[in-house]
């Protein structure tokens, strides 16, 4: 969005943290901030070494720090050994927590549970058992197709437990999707419901993973496990299918955790890349909580008294970092909701945050965007009709947060108040990489300011030199950081070549977005995906995926997706199609259009369906045979080409691809 870029380059509003906040902080002033920064670059193991030993518990102590012997395939604490559900359940039993609530589940249709860490632990434990008892062993990779649930934190915690590597697959992934991510990842077991509660309606959930199991490459799995939501129809498969109420009743209440290498993989997470199929994001068990402790602390300032919800769903990064991980391993009191933020009405969230009086509160962009245009639809539903005076700090994540969405949220409802952590970072850093910290940044609205200390971001340039501060250029991490991918699972030389590309010289991690630094300040601003990524509403998609998807459908001959700007989603998907059959008009066009929305739905899921599909009886190519997709931009933009369009071997297919059919 080019033109929230620019206006945030010429920000000058500057949000100081106050003194009373600034007092009780966890990273108290600008000071503390500067200092955790200095202790890094003068020692940088020592000063991971040292969080390391004072915030996760090991079994078994670290004496290796960072081995970069097999770089980019960098390891920590590599010789330690530790459990991270341990670390998030008995850690805090053992410090006297056990009747301190974890959880405040609130359900799609306002029911309210709440469970303690004894009670968290007694029903992962009692799990955990139970997959034992199903043959899992540590090191098995199992699927997690889950909605927003106790049970799903549940199955997450029951698998780190035993050592077994979860991957979860958000619930508005396709069939097929969930294929592919079974078969990459060679899954023994899914964890699924019947069905999934949203927005007042019971979406089947179930049916995906038959249709899943029915397709070729599946033959892993052993078992599906169902957690019954809804009660609701659910077709059982007879030695393969087993009720998680049965596996788990009569399992006892005690399993000993399975004490993993720190090394040892705790989750697989499936997210876009440029090319080719999702890519499976590794991820370590020590060095992942150590960062989704420490950026639980002092990015959102966690204390012992706080209510905090992320609103994000399990079957993303952010839910595993920020909901079944780092505030629990903090001892924290968490939500976990189950519907969406529209039902009943667009007022849920802000009722929530009044009844639960939460006190951190950490949402998209794309979320808040809707709200306020719902609040300008339906007065009735904004946000200064609810009592909100629990919240002290909010945050920000997934896309850019344009300066008008950042004052909004900032007045209407942090009231004037809360600081708003615009936390820069991706399924591949494992948790925040560049944030402010509430009790010590200077904030400026649509900055993510600061790396978090410890995190060597830069910002260079093709040949992976620092540019200077106030040019543009491509963000990268130059040291290893304790919460980085580890692997792609399956593709080593994937990992290598996205990531750690030779003509950056091989050391630097690529994280695929551009970025400039303030002149002055040093503040970063990410100016959005270098690679074909889009995120939409905050959720990350390649172009090259949807192309797939779209070019599987008998009647396509060839396809091209790009982004727009787009006001609520950040971006919004246009798809330019060439079809086997004539260039379609009219109503046909408008039927074809449907059918391939639905298509794309099927075949990846419906958050990935064009919201514009344009047809041409080509695609704009140089002489070469390259799409132009800068062309394909503009176009969808609504922007006229002043560009250079010489190389063009068919200029005539540009007024084509300009009709959007309704
Ligand atoms: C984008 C989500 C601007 C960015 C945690 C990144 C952001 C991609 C921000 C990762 C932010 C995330 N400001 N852009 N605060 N946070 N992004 O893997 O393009 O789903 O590369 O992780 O989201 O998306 P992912």
């Amino acid at each position: 969005m080019s033109t929230s870029i620019e206006s945030v380059l010429h920000e000058n509003r500057v949000f100081n943290p106050s003194p009373a906040f600034v007092a009780q902080a966890n990273v108290s002033g600008m000071d503390a901030y500067q200092a955790l920064c200095a202790e890094a670059a003068a020692d940088y193991e020592g000063y991971w070494a040292r969080l390391a030993r004072e915030n996760v518990v090991w079994k078994q102590p670290f004496s290796t720090v960072l081995d970069e012997s097999g770089a980019p395939f960098y390891q920590w604490f590599s010789d330690g050994k530790l459990n991270a559900s341990w670390n998030c359940l008995d850690k805090n039993i053992e410090a006297g927590l056990g009747d301190k609530v974890a959880i405040i589940f609130e359900a799609d249709d306002g029911k309210v549970t709440r469970v303690t860490y004894s009670e968290l632990l007694a029903r992962v434990a009692r799990f955990a058992n139970a997959l034992k008892g199903l043959g899992v062993k540590k090191g098995d990779r199992v699927i997690i197709y889950l909605p927003m649930s106790i049970e799903g934190v549940v199955a997450m915690q029951a698998c780190a437990r035993i050592g077994a590597t979860h991957s979860v697959v958000f619930g508005g992934f396709s069939a097929q999707s969930l294929r592919d991510r079974i078969e990459d990842a060679g899954a023994v077991l899914i964890i699924t419901a019947d069905e999934q509660c949203r927005g007042g309606k019971n979406l089947p959930l179930k049916p995906a993973v038959d249709e899943a199991l029915t397709l070729p490459g599946t033959g892993s799995i052993k078992n599906v496990v169902v957690y019954r939501r809804s009660g609701g129809p659910c077709n059982m498969v007879p030695g393969r299918d087993l009720w998680w109420h049965d596996v788990a009743a009569n399992q006892s209440e005690t399993c000993e955790p399975e004490w993993v290498e720190a090394e040892h993989p705790l989750f697989l997470l499936y997210t876009s890349g440029s090319t080719g199929k999702p890519k499976g994001v590794q991820h370590s068990t020590g060095g992942y909580l150590l960062h989704a402790i420490l950026t639980t602390r002092w990015t959102f300032d966690l204390k012992p008294g706080d209510v905090f919800w992320c609103t994000a769903d399990i079957g993303w990064v952010t839910g595993h970092t920020y909901v079944t991980y780092g505030p629990l391993a903090c001892g924290g009191t968490e939500i976990v909701f189950e519907g969406v933020p529209t039902f009943p009405d667009a007022g849920r969230f802000w009722k929530m945050i009044q009844d639960h009086k939460v006190s951190i509160f950490y949402t998209a962009p794309t979320a808040i965007r809707a709200l306020i245009k719902a609040a300008d639809i339906n007065p009735g539903t904004h946000p200064k009709h609810y009592d909100l005076s629990s919240l002290r700090v909010l945050g920000s994540v997934g896309e850019p947060i344009n300066p008008e969405a950042w004052m909004w949220y900032h007045d209407n409802i942090g009231g004037g108040r809360c600081p708003i952590m615009d936390t820069f970072w991706q399924t591949e850093t494992g948790g925040h990489v560049i944030t402010p910290l509430p009790g010590a940044t200077p904030l400026v609205p649509g900055s993510c300011t600061l790396a978090f200390p410890g995190i060597m971001a830069a910002v260079v340039d093709e040949a992976g030199h620092d540019v200077e501060w106030g040019k543009g250029g491509f963000l990268v991490i130059k040291r290893p950081w304790p919460s980085m991918i580890r692997t792609i699972w399956n593709d080593p030389d994937r990992f290598r070549k996205s990531y750690f590309p030779e003509d950056l010289g091989g050391k630097l991690y690529l994280a695929g977005d551009g970025a400039v630094r303030n002149a002055q300040s040093g503040y970063f601003t990410i100016m959005g995906r270098i690679d074909d990524v889009l995120s939409v509403s905050g959720h990350r998609l390649g172009t090259m995926e949807i192309e797939s998807a779209l070019v599987s459908h008998p009647l396509v001959a060839e396809a091209a997706v790009v982004g727009k700007p787009h006001d609520i989603k950040g971006e919004a998907i246009v798809a330019y199609v060439v079809l086997k059959t004539a260039r379609p008009t009219g109503e046909e066009a408008k039927r074809i259009v449907n059918d391939l929305r639905n298509h794309v739905a099927h075949e990846i899921g419906p958050i990935a369906k064009p919201d514009e599909i344009r047809f041409g009886d080509n695609l704009p190519k140089t002489r070469s045979g390259k799409i132009m997709r800068r062309l394909l931009r503009t176009l969808a933009k609504g922007e006229e080409i002043t560009s250079d369009i010489s190389t063009l071997e068919n200029p005539a297919i540009l007024d084509q691809l300009k009709e959007v059919i309704k």
